[in-house]
Parts: structure tokens; C-alpha cells; sequence
């Protein structure tokens, strides 16, 4: 009787299909994500609010309208979700401290839609602040360390 149990066993176990995900492919390479989608996104963030000190005095910079403000709620999203991208077959440099890395910068790139839908430029600015945190956190550990004549402001 034991056999045959261990032999049906492993039949069934056999005929139940592998889990799957969606088919997602990773079509564009790491380069790619980084200049077509967050470094753009990342500077509409960056320069949209801040305090320029000229011998005039001091400027301070806000998102001017609407259309300006989701504008940053735009890049955000972009941010947030190319964080995932990230994570993807392909472009992932491995499973452990990249996934922390790049849900670092999910977790800013929301933190930074968050304050801009709140039309907050001063919360803006702070998780702008954890926005660079999160590209330099990465570059740090997986660019500079390999290249360190890469090393810039961002
Ligand atoms: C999870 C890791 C990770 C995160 C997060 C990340 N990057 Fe990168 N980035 C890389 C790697 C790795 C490279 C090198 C890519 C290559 O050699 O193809 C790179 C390259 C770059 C480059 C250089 C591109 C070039 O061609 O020289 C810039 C600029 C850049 N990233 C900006 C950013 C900005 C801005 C952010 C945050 C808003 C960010 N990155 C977040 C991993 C990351």
C-alpha cells in the first residue's frame, strides 16, 4: 500500500502547474529605466521646490499652479513604480540587498507624491531629501563601489 500512496503522491504533486506571474519582461535595459524614466522624474521633483539667497534677497521656488503640482504627483508615480521595474528579471543585480535598495526608493517616491498631493512644498522638500538618500544609498553599494571615477551629484 505504501508505495503506491508515495508513487500517487508524487504523480499529483507532478500534474499541479508551477505558480506563475503575470509575463512580465524586462525589455528596457538598467541604463535605460535610470535616464528615460527616474532621472527625469527625479529632477521634476527636485526642482520643484527649493530657496535661492541672491544679494536681492531670498527666492523661494513652489510649484506655480496646478498643472505644476501634478506635474510632481506625475514624477512621483513614475518614481514609485519604477522602483518595481527595478526589482524585475534582468535588472535586478541580485534578491537580497537590491530589493531593500529599491524599495527605498518606492517608499520615497510615494513619500514624495504623498506631499505633493497635499500641495505641501515644505514636506517636498524633505522627502526630496530621502529621494536623493535612496539613489545615493544604491549608487553607493552597486555603482560607485564597482566605478568610483562615477561618482557625482547624483
Ligand atoms: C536599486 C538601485 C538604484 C536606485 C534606487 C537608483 N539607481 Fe541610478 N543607477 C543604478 C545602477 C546600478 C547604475 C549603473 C547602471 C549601469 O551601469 O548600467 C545607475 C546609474 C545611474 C546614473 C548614471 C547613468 C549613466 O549612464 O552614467 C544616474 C545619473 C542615476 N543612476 C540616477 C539615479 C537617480 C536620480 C536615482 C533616484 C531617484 C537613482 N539613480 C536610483 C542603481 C540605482
Amino acid at each position: 500500500m505504501r508505495p503506491l500512496l508515495c508513487t500517487l503522491a508524487l504523480t499529483l504533486t507532478a500534474c499541479v502547474p508551477k505558480p506563475t506571474g503575470p509575463p512580465l519582461l524586462s525589455v528596457a535595459t538598467l541604463g535605460e529605466v535610470m535616464h528615460d524614466l527616474v532621472i527625469p522624474s527625479a529632477e521634476v521633483v527636485w526642482d520643484s521646490v527649493g530657496t535661492i539667497y541672491t544679494a536681492k534677497g531670498v527666492q523661494e521656488i513652489r510649484p506655480a499652479n496646478n498643472e505644476e503640482w501634478i506635474r510632481v504627483e506625475q514624477s512621483a508615480t513614475a518614481l514609485t513604480e519604477a522602483a518595481n521595474l527595478l526589482m524585475m528579471d534582468g535588472r535586478a543585480k541580485d534578491t537580497a540587498r537590491w530589493y531593500q535598495r529599491s524599495i527605498a526608493l518606492r517608499e520615497a517616491g510615494a513619500a514624495v507624491h504623498k506631499a505633493a498631493k497635499a500641495r505641501d512644498p515644505e514636506a517636498v522638500f524633505e522627502t526630496g531629501g530621502q529621494l536623493f538618500e535612496a539613489c545615493q544609498g544604491c549608487h553607493f553599494e552597486y555603482r560607485f563601489a564597482k566605478d568610483p571615477s562615477t561618482i557625482r551629484t547624483h
